[in-house]
Protein backbone atom coordinates (compact mmCIF):
# COMPACT_ATOMS: atom_id res chain seq x y z
CA UNK A 1 0.00 0.00 0.00
CA UNK A 2 1.05 3.60 -1.15
CA UNK A 3 1.84 5.84 2.10
CA UNK A 4 -0.57 8.74 1.39
CA UNK A 5 0.70 11.07 3.87
CA UNK A 6 4.25 11.06 2.41
CA UNK A 7 3.32 10.93 -1.22
CA UNK A 8 0.93 14.30 -0.03
CA UNK A 9 4.11 16.13 1.11
CA UNK A 10 5.74 15.84 -2.50
CA UNK A 11 2.59 16.44 -4.06
CA UNK A 12 2.15 12.98 -5.42
CA UNK A 13 -0.73 11.89 -3.82
CA UNK A 14 -2.20 11.65 -7.43
CA UNK A 15 -0.66 8.18 -7.26
CA UNK A 16 -3.19 6.65 -4.72
CA UNK A 17 -6.07 7.41 -7.44
CA UNK A 18 -3.53 5.04 -9.83
CA UNK A 19 -3.47 2.24 -6.99
CA UNK A 20 -7.09 2.22 -6.87
CA UNK A 21 -7.40 0.70 -10.52
CA UNK A 22 -4.60 -1.67 -9.77
CA UNK A 23 -4.19 -5.50 -9.10
CA UNK A 24 -3.35 -6.90 -5.70
CA UNK A 25 0.60 -7.96 -7.63
CA UNK A 26 0.44 -3.96 -9.70
CA UNK A 27 -0.01 -2.37 -6.57
CA UNK A 28 2.99 -4.13 -4.50
CA UNK A 29 5.36 -3.44 -7.66
CA UNK A 30 3.79 0.17 -7.52
CA UNK A 31 4.44 0.42 -3.95
CA UNK A 32 7.88 -0.98 -3.92
CA UNK A 33 9.47 1.04 -6.88
CA UNK A 34 8.65 4.37 -5.07
CA UNK A 35 9.57 3.14 -1.63
CA UNK A 36 13.25 3.13 -3.64
CA UNK A 37 12.82 6.83 -4.70
CA UNK A 38 13.75 9.88 -3.40
CA UNK A 39 10.65 11.80 -3.72
CA UNK A 40 12.06 15.12 -2.34
CA UNK A 41 15.47 14.48 -4.42
CA UNK A 42 12.70 14.31 -7.50
CA UNK A 43 10.81 17.61 -6.30
CA UNK A 44 14.47 19.36 -6.17
CA UNK A 45 15.30 18.47 -9.45
CA UNK A 46 12.04 19.34 -10.83
CA UNK A 47 11.70 23.40 -9.01
CA UNK A 48 15.62 23.56 -10.03
CA UNK A 49 15.22 22.51 -13.14
CA UNK A 50 11.44 23.55 -14.48
CA UNK A 51 9.96 26.05 -12.20
CA UNK A 52 13.21 27.97 -11.41
CA UNK A 53 15.00 27.00 -15.22
CA UNK A 54 17.64 29.69 -16.32
CA UNK A 55 19.01 31.27 -18.95
CA UNK A 56 22.76 32.29 -19.12
CA UNK A 57 22.77 35.95 -20.38
CA UNK A 58 26.30 37.48 -19.02
CA UNK A 59 28.56 36.56 -21.29
CA UNK A 60 31.70 38.04 -19.16
CA UNK A 61 33.07 35.11 -17.86
CA UNK A 62 33.10 33.22 -21.25
CA UNK A 63 35.81 33.08 -23.64
CA UNK A 64 36.37 31.47 -26.86
CA UNK A 65 38.08 28.05 -26.86
CA UNK A 66 41.49 27.51 -27.47
CA UNK A 67 41.59 26.20 -31.32
CA UNK A 68 42.95 25.03 -34.47
CA UNK A 69 41.18 24.36 -37.36
CA UNK A 70 42.04 21.33 -40.01
CA UNK A 71 42.12 23.81 -42.72
CA UNK A 72 44.42 25.42 -41.76
CA UNK A 73 47.30 22.32 -41.31
CA UNK A 74 49.44 22.13 -44.10
CA UNK A 75 50.28 18.74 -46.29
CA UNK A 76 53.51 17.77 -43.73
CA UNK A 77 51.43 18.76 -40.87
CA UNK A 78 48.44 16.18 -41.81
CA UNK A 79 50.96 13.56 -43.23
CA UNK A 80 52.71 13.48 -39.61
CA UNK A 81 49.83 13.67 -37.33
CA UNK A 82 48.24 10.56 -39.41
CA UNK A 83 51.27 8.64 -38.92
CA UNK A 84 51.76 9.45 -35.38
CA UNK A 85 47.95 8.57 -34.85
CA UNK A 86 48.49 5.20 -36.45
CA UNK A 87 51.20 3.98 -34.58
CA UNK A 88 49.62 5.01 -31.02
CA UNK A 89 46.73 3.16 -32.52
CA UNK A 90 48.31 0.10 -33.64
CA UNK A 91 50.12 -0.19 -30.22
CA UNK A 92 46.46 -0.30 -28.72
CA UNK A 93 46.57 3.42 -27.09
CA UNK A 94 42.58 3.99 -27.83
CA UNK A 95 40.02 2.66 -27.40
CA UNK A 96 36.35 3.89 -29.17
CA UNK A 97 33.32 4.29 -27.07
CA UNK A 98 29.24 4.98 -28.76
CA UNK A 99 26.69 6.32 -26.92
CA UNK A 100 23.76 4.59 -28.01
CA UNK A 101 21.29 4.53 -24.88
CA UNK A 102 19.31 7.23 -25.78
CA UNK A 103 15.78 6.35 -27.17
CA UNK A 104 15.48 9.03 -30.40
CA UNK A 105 11.86 10.38 -29.41
CA UNK A 106 12.42 12.92 -32.30
CA UNK A 107 13.35 10.70 -34.95
CA UNK A 108 10.07 8.44 -33.75
CA UNK A 109 12.21 5.14 -35.26
CA UNK A 110 11.01 1.91 -32.99
CA UNK A 111 13.91 0.07 -32.60
CA UNK A 112 17.19 1.52 -31.17
CA UNK A 113 18.49 4.44 -33.47
CA UNK A 114 21.80 2.42 -34.35
CA UNK A 115 19.42 -0.45 -36.45
CA UNK A 116 18.81 2.85 -38.25
CA UNK A 117 18.77 1.74 -42.00
CA UNK A 118 19.86 4.88 -44.46
CA UNK A 119 19.72 2.83 -48.74
CA UNK A 120 19.95 -0.32 -46.68
CA UNK A 121 22.96 0.51 -44.46
CA UNK A 122 22.54 1.15 -40.75
CA UNK A 123 23.91 3.85 -38.31
CA UNK A 124 25.67 0.67 -36.58
CA UNK A 125 27.61 -0.15 -39.88
CA UNK A 126 28.41 3.14 -40.90
CA UNK A 127 30.62 3.36 -37.44
CA UNK A 128 31.90 -0.48 -38.06
CA UNK A 129 32.92 -0.27 -41.39
CA UNK A 130 35.69 2.36 -40.21
CA UNK A 131 36.41 0.11 -37.78
CA UNK A 132 37.09 -2.63 -40.08
CA UNK A 133 39.49 -0.50 -42.31
CA UNK A 134 41.23 0.70 -39.18
CA UNK A 135 42.14 -2.71 -38.61
CA UNK A 136 42.93 -3.39 -42.66
CA UNK A 137 45.06 -0.31 -42.46
CA UNK A 138 47.27 -1.17 -38.78
CA UNK A 139 46.41 -4.95 -38.12
CA UNK A 140 44.93 -4.24 -35.18
CA UNK A 141 41.16 -4.93 -33.86
CA UNK A 142 40.61 -1.52 -31.77
CA UNK A 143 37.87 -2.77 -28.32
CA UNK A 144 34.57 -0.64 -29.19
CA UNK A 145 32.34 -0.05 -26.14
CA UNK A 146 28.62 0.48 -26.49
CA UNK A 147 26.76 2.08 -24.29
CA UNK A 148 23.15 1.24 -24.43
CA UNK A 149 20.09 1.34 -21.85
CA UNK A 150 17.19 -0.87 -20.70
CA UNK A 151 15.25 0.31 -23.78
CA UNK A 152 17.54 -0.97 -26.18
CA UNK A 153 19.56 -2.89 -24.88
CA UNK A 154 18.77 -6.62 -25.93
CA UNK A 155 17.33 -5.37 -29.22
CA UNK A 156 20.64 -3.82 -29.96
CA UNK A 157 22.68 -7.00 -28.91
CA UNK A 158 20.06 -8.90 -31.31
CA UNK A 159 20.78 -6.42 -33.99
CA UNK A 160 24.22 -6.86 -34.18
CA UNK A 161 23.97 -10.74 -33.95
CA UNK A 162 22.02 -10.92 -36.52
CA UNK A 163 24.56 -8.45 -38.54
CA UNK A 164 27.39 -10.95 -37.49
CA UNK A 165 29.07 -7.87 -36.19
CA UNK A 166 29.01 -6.44 -39.97
CA UNK A 167 32.22 -8.37 -39.87
CA UNK A 168 34.35 -6.77 -37.04
CA UNK A 169 35.38 -8.79 -34.53
CA UNK A 170 33.00 -9.87 -32.13
CA UNK A 171 35.47 -10.21 -29.22
CA UNK A 172 36.29 -7.09 -29.56
CA UNK A 173 32.85 -5.45 -29.65
CA UNK A 174 31.58 -5.09 -25.75
CA UNK A 175 28.50 -3.70 -24.40
CA UNK A 176 27.03 -2.14 -21.12
CA UNK A 177 23.95 -0.32 -20.13
CA UNK A 178 23.38 3.09 -19.00
CA UNK A 179 21.30 3.63 -15.57
CA UNK A 180 17.61 4.91 -15.98
CA UNK A 181 15.95 7.68 -13.90
CA UNK A 182 12.37 8.97 -13.22
CA UNK A 183 10.06 11.29 -15.91
CA UNK A 184 7.56 13.74 -14.64
CA UNK A 185 4.62 15.28 -15.85
CA UNK A 186 5.08 19.51 -16.36
CA UNK A 187 2.98 19.59 -13.23
CA UNK A 188 6.11 17.52 -11.66
CA UNK A 189 4.08 14.85 -10.72
CA UNK A 190 5.22 11.00 -11.40
CA UNK A 191 3.50 9.11 -14.20
CA UNK A 192 2.95 5.11 -15.13
CA UNK A 193 4.50 3.73 -18.67
CA UNK A 194 1.92 2.00 -20.63
CA UNK A 195 3.01 -1.13 -18.80
CA UNK A 196 1.42 0.41 -15.30
CA UNK A 197 5.24 1.19 -13.60
CA UNK A 198 6.95 4.38 -13.01
CA UNK A 199 8.17 5.96 -15.76
CA UNK A 200 12.13 5.76 -15.80
CA UNK A 201 14.29 6.88 -18.79
CA UNK A 202 17.77 6.63 -19.87
CA UNK A 203 19.55 9.38 -17.41
CA UNK A 204 21.18 10.98 -20.18
CA UNK A 205 25.05 10.55 -21.84
CA UNK A 206 26.71 11.89 -18.72
CA UNK A 207 26.37 8.14 -17.56
CA UNK A 208 28.79 6.92 -19.73
CA UNK A 209 31.66 7.14 -17.51
CA UNK A 210 29.89 5.91 -14.20
CA UNK A 211 28.29 3.06 -15.99
CA UNK A 212 31.77 2.40 -18.00
CA UNK A 213 33.73 1.79 -14.67
CA UNK A 214 30.52 -0.50 -13.14
CA UNK A 215 30.92 -2.51 -15.93
CA UNK A 216 34.48 -3.78 -15.45
CA UNK A 217 35.28 -1.81 -18.81
CA UNK A 218 37.30 1.20 -17.21
CA UNK A 219 39.64 -1.36 -15.28
CA UNK A 220 39.68 -3.44 -18.39
CA UNK A 221 40.75 -0.73 -20.57
CA UNK A 222 43.49 0.24 -17.85
CA UNK A 223 45.05 -3.52 -17.74
CA UNK A 224 45.35 -3.04 -21.64
CA UNK A 225 47.36 0.43 -21.59
CA UNK A 226 45.00 1.66 -23.50
CA UNK A 227 45.84 5.56 -22.91
CA UNK A 228 42.77 7.30 -24.48
CA UNK A 229 39.54 7.20 -24.99
CA UNK A 230 37.72 8.73 -28.20
CA UNK A 231 34.17 9.20 -27.87
CA UNK A 232 31.14 9.90 -30.25
CA UNK A 233 27.52 9.62 -31.03
CA UNK A 234 25.64 7.18 -32.87
CA UNK A 235 23.37 9.80 -34.97
CA UNK A 236 26.19 11.91 -36.68
CA UNK A 237 25.75 9.51 -40.20
CA UNK A 238 29.59 11.82 -41.48
CA UNK A 239 31.48 10.59 -38.26
CA UNK A 240 34.96 9.91 -38.46
CA UNK A 241 35.68 7.17 -35.95
CA UNK A 242 38.85 7.40 -34.80
CA UNK A 243 40.45 8.69 -37.74
CA UNK A 244 44.05 8.68 -37.91
CA UNK A 245 44.70 12.53 -37.90
CA UNK A 246 42.45 13.53 -35.04
CA UNK A 247 44.32 10.36 -33.08
CA UNK A 248 48.05 11.82 -33.74
CA UNK A 249 46.64 15.25 -32.75
CA UNK A 250 45.33 13.99 -29.63
CA UNK A 251 48.30 11.85 -28.83
CA UNK A 252 50.65 14.90 -29.70
CA UNK A 253 48.90 17.15 -27.86
CA UNK A 254 48.36 15.16 -24.79
CA UNK A 255 45.63 17.07 -23.05
CA UNK A 256 42.76 15.57 -20.73
CA UNK A 257 40.33 16.32 -23.21
CA UNK A 258 40.77 16.92 -27.15
CA UNK A 259 37.70 18.22 -28.62
CA UNK A 260 36.02 17.96 -32.08
CA UNK A 261 34.30 21.30 -33.28
CA UNK A 262 32.41 22.98 -36.42
CA UNK A 263 32.01 26.75 -37.03
CA UNK A 264 28.34 27.27 -36.24
CA UNK A 265 25.84 28.65 -38.13
CA UNK A 266 24.26 32.06 -37.06
CA UNK A 267 21.18 30.77 -34.67
CA UNK A 268 21.86 27.35 -34.89
CA UNK A 269 20.49 25.39 -32.25
CA UNK A 270 23.98 23.09 -31.27
CA UNK A 271 25.66 23.79 -27.90
CA UNK A 272 28.30 26.18 -27.60
CA UNK A 273 32.22 25.14 -26.87
CA UNK A 274 33.09 27.95 -24.51
CA UNK A 275 35.74 28.80 -22.17
CA UNK A 276 34.26 29.70 -18.40
CA UNK A 277 37.22 29.91 -15.46
CA UNK A 278 39.94 28.21 -17.47
CA UNK A 279 37.62 24.74 -18.12
CA UNK A 280 36.23 24.24 -21.92
CA UNK A 281 32.52 23.60 -21.20
CA UNK A 282 29.66 23.15 -23.42
CA UNK A 283 26.52 25.31 -23.24
CA UNK A 284 23.37 23.96 -24.44
CA UNK A 285 21.58 26.26 -26.91
CA UNK A 286 18.35 26.26 -24.95
CA UNK A 287 20.41 26.98 -21.65
CA UNK A 288 21.93 30.32 -23.49
CA UNK A 289 20.49 33.38 -24.88
CA UNK A 290 20.94 33.41 -28.72
CA UNK A 291 22.81 36.70 -28.61
CA UNK A 292 25.65 34.96 -26.26
CA UNK A 293 25.50 32.08 -28.54
CA UNK A 294 26.20 34.12 -31.92
CA UNK A 295 29.40 35.13 -30.24
CA UNK A 296 31.10 31.92 -29.93
CA UNK A 297 33.04 30.05 -32.64
CA UNK A 298 32.57 26.69 -32.14
CA UNK A 299 29.64 24.19 -32.04
CA UNK A 300 30.10 20.66 -29.93
CA UNK A 301 29.66 17.93 -32.53
CA UNK A 302 29.84 14.92 -29.76
CA UNK A 303 33.37 13.54 -30.53
CA UNK A 304 36.32 13.95 -27.94
CA UNK A 305 39.05 12.21 -26.85
CA UNK A 306 39.68 11.47 -22.97
CA UNK A 307 42.70 10.58 -21.19
CA UNK A 308 42.07 7.26 -19.36
CA UNK A 309 44.54 8.47 -16.31
CA UNK A 310 41.84 11.62 -16.32
CA UNK A 311 38.97 9.62 -16.23
CA UNK A 312 40.07 7.36 -13.61
CA UNK A 313 40.45 9.99 -11.72
CA UNK A 314 36.83 11.92 -11.96
CA UNK A 315 34.95 9.03 -12.78
CA UNK A 316 33.29 8.83 -9.08
CA UNK A 317 32.46 13.08 -9.29
CA UNK A 318 28.90 14.33 -9.19
CA UNK A 319 27.55 15.73 -12.27
CA UNK A 320 24.56 18.17 -12.03
CA UNK A 321 21.07 17.18 -13.73
CA UNK A 322 19.64 18.96 -17.02
CA UNK A 323 16.16 18.84 -18.31
CA UNK A 324 14.78 17.68 -21.57
CA UNK A 325 11.10 18.05 -22.50
CA UNK A 326 10.22 15.05 -24.86
CA UNK A 327 6.91 13.57 -25.94
CA UNK A 328 6.86 10.12 -24.03
CA UNK A 329 4.07 7.68 -24.39
CA UNK A 330 2.26 7.22 -20.89
CA UNK A 331 -1.09 6.24 -18.89
CA UNK A 332 -3.57 9.02 -18.25
CA UNK A 333 -6.16 9.59 -15.17
CA UNK A 334 -8.01 6.57 -17.11
CA UNK A 335 -5.39 4.35 -17.82
CA UNK A 336 -5.48 5.20 -21.41
CA UNK A 337 -1.90 5.62 -23.49
CA UNK A 338 -1.15 8.79 -24.93
CA UNK A 339 1.79 10.65 -25.39
CA UNK A 340 2.31 13.91 -24.13
CA UNK A 341 5.65 16.38 -23.47
CA UNK A 342 7.30 14.59 -20.04
CA UNK A 343 10.15 16.28 -18.25
CA UNK A 344 13.30 14.12 -18.67
CA UNK A 345 16.14 14.55 -16.20
CA UNK A 346 19.73 13.69 -17.98
CA UNK A 347 23.25 13.61 -17.07
CA UNK A 348 25.62 15.64 -20.37
CA UNK A 349 28.79 14.01 -20.74
CA UNK A 350 30.42 17.48 -21.43
CA UNK A 351 29.63 18.36 -17.82
CA UNK A 352 32.74 15.99 -16.75
CA UNK A 353 34.95 18.56 -17.94
CA UNK A 354 34.73 20.98 -14.83
CA UNK A 355 36.88 18.48 -13.56
CA UNK A 356 40.03 18.64 -16.19
CA UNK A 357 42.83 20.70 -15.87
CA UNK A 358 43.98 20.78 -19.81
CA UNK A 359 42.23 21.35 -23.31
CA UNK A 360 42.18 21.41 -26.90
CA UNK A 361 39.93 21.63 -29.96
CA UNK A 362 40.57 20.99 -33.51
CA UNK A 363 37.79 22.90 -35.81
CA UNK A 364 36.88 20.28 -38.79
CA UNK A 365 35.08 21.10 -41.67
CA UNK A 366 31.45 20.34 -41.31
CA UNK A 367 30.65 19.28 -44.74
CA UNK A 368 33.19 16.82 -44.17
CA UNK A 369 32.06 15.92 -40.68
CA UNK A 370 28.83 16.62 -39.28
CA UNK A 371 25.21 15.27 -40.58
CA UNK A 372 23.34 14.37 -37.37
CA UNK A 373 20.08 11.93 -37.80
CA UNK A 374 17.86 13.75 -35.45
CA UNK A 375 14.26 14.58 -37.30
CA UNK A 376 12.20 12.47 -39.06
CA UNK A 377 11.39 15.70 -41.56
CA UNK A 378 13.36 18.95 -42.28
CA UNK A 379 16.02 19.58 -40.21
CA UNK A 380 18.83 17.19 -39.90
CA UNK A 381 16.57 14.55 -41.04
CA UNK A 382 17.08 11.18 -43.10
CA UNK A 383 16.41 13.60 -45.88
CA UNK A 384 19.20 15.73 -45.02
CA UNK A 385 21.72 12.88 -44.27
CA UNK A 386 21.16 10.63 -47.11
CA UNK A 387 21.94 13.28 -49.10
CA UNK A 388 25.35 14.20 -47.05
CA UNK A 389 26.28 10.15 -47.35
CA UNK A 390 25.83 10.32 -50.89
CA UNK A 391 27.28 13.54 -51.51
CA UNK A 392 30.86 11.70 -49.87
CA UNK A 393 30.20 8.72 -51.48
CA UNK A 394 29.98 6.47 -47.91
CA UNK A 395 26.47 5.09 -49.82
P1 LIG B 1 20.34 13.06 -28.13
O1 LIG B 1 20.56 14.16 -27.19
O2 LIG B 1 20.09 13.43 -29.54
O3 LIG B 1 19.13 12.18 -27.56
O4 LIG B 1 21.56 12.06 -28.03
P2 LIG B 1 18.35 10.93 -28.18
O5 LIG B 1 17.69 10.29 -27.01
O6 LIG B 1 19.22 10.05 -29.01
O7 LIG B 1 17.28 11.54 -29.17
P3 LIG B 1 15.97 12.42 -28.89
O8 LIG B 1 16.49 13.73 -28.32
O9 LIG B 1 15.11 11.66 -27.94
O10 LIG B 1 15.36 12.60 -30.24
C1 LIG B 1 22.89 12.35 -28.37
C2 LIG B 1 23.71 11.09 -28.18
O11 LIG B 1 23.70 10.69 -26.81
C3 LIG B 1 23.21 9.37 -26.69
C4 LIG B 1 22.38 9.12 -27.94
O12 LIG B 1 22.26 7.74 -28.20
C5 LIG B 1 23.18 9.88 -28.97
O13 LIG B 1 24.30 9.13 -29.42
N1 LIG B 1 22.40 9.26 -25.46
C6 LIG B 1 21.43 10.17 -25.19
C7 LIG B 1 22.65 8.21 -24.62
O14 LIG B 1 23.54 7.37 -24.89
N2 LIG B 1 21.91 8.11 -23.49
C8 LIG B 1 20.93 8.99 -23.16
O15 LIG B 1 20.30 8.83 -22.11
C9 LIG B 1 20.69 10.06 -24.04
Amino acid sequence: MLDKKGLEKFNQDHLIEFEKLMSTNEKEQLANKVDSLNLSDIQDLYEDLYVNKKVIDDVSSINEVKYDVKNDFSEEEIKKYEEIGLDAIQKGKFAVLLMAGGQGTRLGYKGPKGSFEIEGVSLFEIQAQQLISLKEQTGVAVDWYIMTSKVNDKETQLFFEAKDYFGYDKSHVHFFKQENIVALSEEGKLVLDVDGNILETPNGNGGVFKSLKNSGYLDEMTDNGVEYIFLNNIDNVLVKVLDPLFAGYTFQKSMDITTKSIQPKEGESVGRLVTANQKDTVLEYSELDPEVANEFNNANIGIHTFKLLFINNVVDHALPYHLAIKKLKQLDDDFGVIEQPTLKFELFYFDIFQYANSFITLQVPREEEFSPLKNKEGKDSVETATADLKRMNLI
